[in-house]
């Protein structure tokens, strides 16, 4: 099958590689049909993940369908429309019972970590009752395929972490597909205003159209300076950090204002630092962590209610062969306006008969190539 792994820092190829099969009761083999490339995917790319060695197949998110299911699994069997969530929790041991399944001591944010991942035709999936949401039939794969982590993660590791109250000024720093996520999140707490700040005009501009009330292009480091002037010196009661870089880990603590939280999403791959000294008197909270995707049930009932449209969210709809041509466009997604990247794998199947000979003739020849 054909599966992006990584092979090394700054390095990933399309290769081909063997199908998975069941290794326990409760795995799950899933026919991939849409996967896409998160923010973490770049950073094991530039080798910032050493969980993630070298030979690995990446990608956490991914909807498909069923093809097996071990004797274990109750709730899912072959045919099944799922999403497949970036967590894998066993949901017996001390911290899935705490409710902390990211943190499974037998799973977490494995897949395409430290197990073989989604973006390939096919991937196992361990406890897969645990891992796998039905899609019901009125929701669209593409629309889905955003809950495997980026919807989930802007609203539990975000908003829900960041405390955000009704008539609560918030500010959302990184404006990627994490940060646009937790925007559209935050608009079920109602929130007085929404500062996002980024420093690529192109998702500024989308970020307001998606219902930020300000905007900030942070290119001339005036960020903090004019969120002060908006808040009258006062600082937001709300700052959610969705970047995972030590300036913007530095920024949503000069932002921050007296009782107020931060909630840090952003994954770091250096160490950023904590100013305690003009923090401490402010009585602030600070939270950050792995999403849990357990809110997965909640959103698939607000997209059919018709309040949420997370495919709203989708720049761009490539076929899986072209994954590494996908990676670029997101590593320049300013020049490229990207944002979220659809990867299709059944791009190719509804061929007319006569295109199948040519569809064959270029597997024969990218297996010779890889
Ligand atoms: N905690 C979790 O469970 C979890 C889950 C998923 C993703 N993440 C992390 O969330 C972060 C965001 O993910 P993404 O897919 O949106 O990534 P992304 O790289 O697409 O987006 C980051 C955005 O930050 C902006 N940015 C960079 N430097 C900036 C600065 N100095 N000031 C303002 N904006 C700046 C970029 O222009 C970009 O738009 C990543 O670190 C990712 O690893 C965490
Ligand atoms: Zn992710
Ligand atoms: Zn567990």
């Amino acid at each position: 099958m054909k599966a992006v792994v990584y092979e090394g820092p700054g390095n990933i190829r399309l290769a081909d590689r063997p199908l998975p099969s069941l290794l326990e009761p409760t795995d799950a083999i899933i026919r991939v049909t849409k996967t896409t490339i998160c923010g973490t995917d770049l950073a094991i790319l530039k080798g910032g993940v050493p969980s993630a060695a070298p030979g690995r197949i990446i990608g956490h998110e991914g909807v498909g369908v069923v093809e097996a299911v071990g004797k274990g699994v109750r709730h899912f069997k072959a045919g099944d429309r799922v999403i497949i969530s970036c967590i894998t929790s066993c949901g017996s041991c001390e911290n899935c019972r705490r409710g902390i399944p990211s943190n499974c001591t037998d799973g977490g944010w494995i897949l395409g970590n430290t197990i073989d991942g989604c973006q390939a035709e096919f991937v196992r999936v361990p406890f897969a009752d645990n891992g796998l949401y039905h899609i019901p039939t009125a929701v669209p794969e593409e629309v889905a395929l955003m809950l495997s982590d980026i919807v989930p993660t802007g609203l539990e590791v975000g908003v829900m972490a960041g405390n955000v109250q009704f008539g609560d000024v918030v500010s959302i720093v990184g404006a990627g597909p994490v940060g646009l996520a937790a925007l559209l999140a935050v608009q079920f707490f109602s929130p007085a205003a929404v500062i996002v700040v980024d420093l690529d005009d192109f998702r500024l501009a989308l970020a307001q159209r998606l219902g930020a009330t300000h905007i900030i292009n942070n290119a001339d480091g005036q960020a903090v300076a004019k969120i002060m002037e908006l808040t009258n010196g006062r600082g937001v009661d709300a700052a959610i950090e969705a970047v995972g870089h030590p300036l913007t880990c530095k920024l949503v603590q000069e932002i921050i204002g007296v009782g107020g939280t931060i909630a840090n999403i952003g994954v770091y791959s250096q160490s950023a630092e904590l100013n305690k000294q003009s923090l401490w008197t402010k009585n602030i909270t600070i939270r950050m962590g792995v999403v849990n995707t357990t809110t997965i049930p909640l959103l698939l009932k607000t997209i059919l209610g018709g309040k949420l449209d997370p495919g709203q969210l989708i720049t761009h709809r490539l076929p899986f062969d072209e994954a590494l041509h996908a990676y670029d466009l997101f590593v320049h997604a300013g020049k490229e306006r990207a944002v979220k990247i659809v990867l299709d794998m059944a791009a190719e199947e509804p061929a007319a008969e006569a295109d199948l000979v040519d569809l064959i003739v270029r597997r024969i020849m990218q297996a010779s190539r890889s």
